[in-house]
């Protein structure tokens, strides 16, 4: 008998292709991201916080849920790596102790409620927005940004979504970045004002003021009102689009602004922060930087993408543009800090002379 005889790409039979598994396990990503949402929507992390190691019939009458329901929500966690086995029954792994539970200080579930409540509706129509280049999360014919939202749920959801972002992100950027010299910072774009607060709680000598759109800076103004440090997050509201200047500042920070923008509004912006600052005043931004070579990292180029799905001309920018932007512009001393958050993995950095 001869040996069956190998196709090639193009046929019907091949020895030895390279293993199927990247593919199946990116197929179904969204399994698992449904998975930890609906973990987290059913207040499954906050039973087992409050009962650590209860099996599948006291979860299923915790959470009202049908036996099989609970049987194979809580495999599929564990699986997941978001719950541990314990005899018959589960607890939380820390991650999901530390990002599951929703008043914990770094929590990510209105980060996870957000992404559940409109943004995977979004992608769930990314090849239309890939043919036309519009978003499909909003309607831009009849709102001209994402955040013209005027449904109140709606934007407490992205706010509150933001600041479980943000809110860690923000420390990383503070141990990664030496403030200590700067006691009045602009927080350019600051809703939510989670880098305010993070670090006005680092930097004691620190004032922030979150220049944001007026009811951006009113909800902003609640969020941060038991923060500890709400004495020293001061508010400036605007519209840095139709503002000819921005607030006169030590420095000015910009996390996650510039990448809902097109590179003309983006320069525009960043006009004014230049304007806005005195001789040796620095210019800080915080993003997921995309590498110059064009493949990566993935957070950041899924961040990109999620722009499109999201906004009418952003996306995530790479190291050497905006490097290049400042340079135009007449900053000095320009830099990248890299650091490790889910909102930002470095700041660009630049001083003016
Ligand atoms: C993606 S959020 C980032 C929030 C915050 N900097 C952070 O990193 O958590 C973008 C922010 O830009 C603000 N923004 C949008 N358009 C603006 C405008 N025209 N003027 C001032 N702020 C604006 C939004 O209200 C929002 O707070």
């Amino acid at each position: 008998m001869s040996a069956p005889q190998s196709a090639g790409v193009s046929g019907t039979y091949q020895d030895d292709p390279p293993s199927p598994h990247a593919v199946m396990e990116l197929s179904t990503g969204l399994w698992a991201a449904k998975t930890l949402s609906a973990g987290v929507d059913l207040g499954l992390f906050e039973y087992l916080s409050a009962f650590p190691g209860k099996g599948v019939d006291e979860v299923a009458s915790g959470l009202a849920l049908p036996r099989r329901s609970a049987q194979l929500l809580l495999t599929a966690c564990a699986s997941l790596g978001l719950l541990r086995r314990e005899g018959s029954g589960y607890r939380n792994e820390e991650t999901a102790e530390h990002y599951l539970i929703a008043d914990r200080p770094y929590s990510l579930t209105g980060w996870i409620a957000l992404l559940d409540r409109s943004n995977y509706a979004g992608w769930m129509g990314l090849s239309t927005a890939l043919r036309t280049g519009r978003p499909t999360t909003w309607d831009s014919d009849t709102q001209e940004s994402l955040f013209d939202n005027t449904d109140p749920s709606a934007r407490a959801a992205f706010w509150a979504g933001m600041d479980g972002v943000s809110r860690y992100t923000a420390t990383r950027l503070g141990k990664a970045v030496d403030l200590s010299g700067v006691t009045r910072l602009l927080d350019v774009g600051g809703g939510g004002g989670a880098y305010a607060t993070q670090l006005c709680r680092m930097y004691p000598g620190l004032t922030v003021t979150v220049y944001d759109l007026p009811f951006v800076c009113e909800i902003t103004a609640d969020m941060v009102a038991d923060s500890g440090v709400a004495e020293r997050v001061l508010f400036a509201p605007g519209d840095f689009f139709a503002d000819q200047a921005l607030p006169g500042m030590e420095a000015v920070l910009l996390s996650m602004v510039l990448h809902d923008w097109d590179e003309q509004e983006c320069l525009s912006i960043l006009r004014k922060c230049h304007a806005a600052l005195p001789s040796g005043g620095q210019i800080l931004i915080s993003e997921l930087l995309l590498d110059d070579s064009g493949d990566g990292p993935v957070g950041a180029a899924l961040m990109s993408l999620n722009m499109l799905v999201e906004t009418a001309g952003g996306r995530n920018y790479a190291r050497g543009e905006y490097c290049a932007w400042l340079d135009s512009l007449g900053f000095v001393d320009v830099r990248v800090v890299d650091f490790h958050g889910p909102g930002s993995n470095g700041v660009v950095i630049g001083v003016k002379p």
